[in-house]
């Protein structure tokens, strides 16, 4: 049976983008709010022995989350084979420990929340540190897709002679292989975080960064912070204004007008997280991931090895 997609509010563009790959049905659902602030949802088309896919990206992820638990349980109520989770943006991945006594290790409950609630996921470039898997948390399928590649050709068609910054050590991850996929020479940043909105950046090295035009790379754009401190490092040594670039741009209120105000050259994200920033399309590669947790989800079903490819 035609697999279903539906569309959690401010979802429409990806959730055609997969039902487009996956030829599957548009699906229509109705979400909105009951005067008391409680969610009101219903599944207007039928699901029962269907897969459904849930097309909800999930930045400011606390309104949006419960709204999807009940479409997934409602999902699941009708009668759907199964139920799978399309999140360019996954939430709730840098609370990955209790850095003070008595904090919520929000990763994992978070993981365990919606691994409760679907059958699958897929999702892009989660933040993965202390975290080395989504299956360290996750105990469904989840397949983490890379928007790096995608980055590094933008880099290369829009920048002359680009030198990749990264924020801080972690990002060397990502940084790395952006620069090398571009052609560019790649330093990362030693970053101190104090609070929310104090970041501090130490350069090592500024000799890759000769003649080059800075490009900032992060996997995410909160608060802006981390990208500004670097901006402001590179302006003191006297740098070329840099391009901001990130996976995911979440902006805090105000963040990205700060980057711009700060000087960058342009702000310039993913649409993992729809804003005016995305200039960067990775809606092709969840709704591809998407296509092989269906078949590998129906392959379980059916007993087979996983990839011996049961039909839509
Ligand atoms: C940190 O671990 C991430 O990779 C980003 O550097 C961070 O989330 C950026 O946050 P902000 O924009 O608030 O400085």
């Amino acid at each position: 049976m035609t697999a279903v997609v539906l569309a959690l509010p401010g979802n429409h563009a990806l959730a055609e983008r997969v039902a487009a790959e996956l030829k599957a049905e548009p699906g229509r659902l109705d979400i909105r709010r009951f005067p008391d602030g409680e969610s009101y949802v219903r599944i207007e088309t039928p699901v029962a022995g269907r897969a459904v896919l849930l097309a909800a990206t999930l930045a400011r992820p606390d309104d949006k989350v419960f709204p999807l638990l009940l479409v997934a349980a409602a999902a699941r109520d009708l009668g759907a084979a199964s139920v799978g989770l399309v999140a360019p943006y996954l939430p709730y991945l840098r609370q990955d420990r209790a850095f003070h006594p008595g904090e919520a290790l929000s990763a994992r409950h978070f993981a365990a929340l919606l691994s409760n609630a679907v059958d699958w996921l897929v999702t892009v470039d989660p933040h993965l540190h202390r975290i080395h898997a989504l299956s360290d948390i996750y105990t469904i399928p989840a397949q983490a897709v890379h928007a790096g590649p995608r980055l590094a050709e933008w880099i290369r068609a829009h920048v002359t002679r680009p030198v990749v910054i990264g924020p801080d050590a972690e990002s060397r991850q990502w940084v790395e292989a952006v620069a090398h996929a571009a052609g560019a020479p790649w330093v990362v940043l030693n970053k101190t975080r104090r609070g929310d909105y104090a970041v501090d950046v130490q350069l090592a090295d500024a000799a890759p960064l000769r003649d080059r035009t800075p490009v900032l790379v992060d996997d995410i754009v909160s608060t802006g912070q981390t990208m500004i401190a670097a901006m402001r490092l590179l302006a003191r040594r006297a740098l070329p204004a840099p391009y901001c670039v990130a996976v995911h741009g979440i902006f805090a209120e105000g963040a990205c007008e700060a980057l711009v105000a700060e000087g960058a050259a342009a702000v310039v994200t993913s649409n993992s997280v729809p804003h005016v920033t995305n200039a960067i399309d990775v809606h092709d590669l969840v709704a591809r991931a998407a296509v092989t947790m269906l078949d590998a989800g129906r392959s379980r079903a059916a007993g087979a090895p996983a990839g011996a490819g049961a039909g839509p």
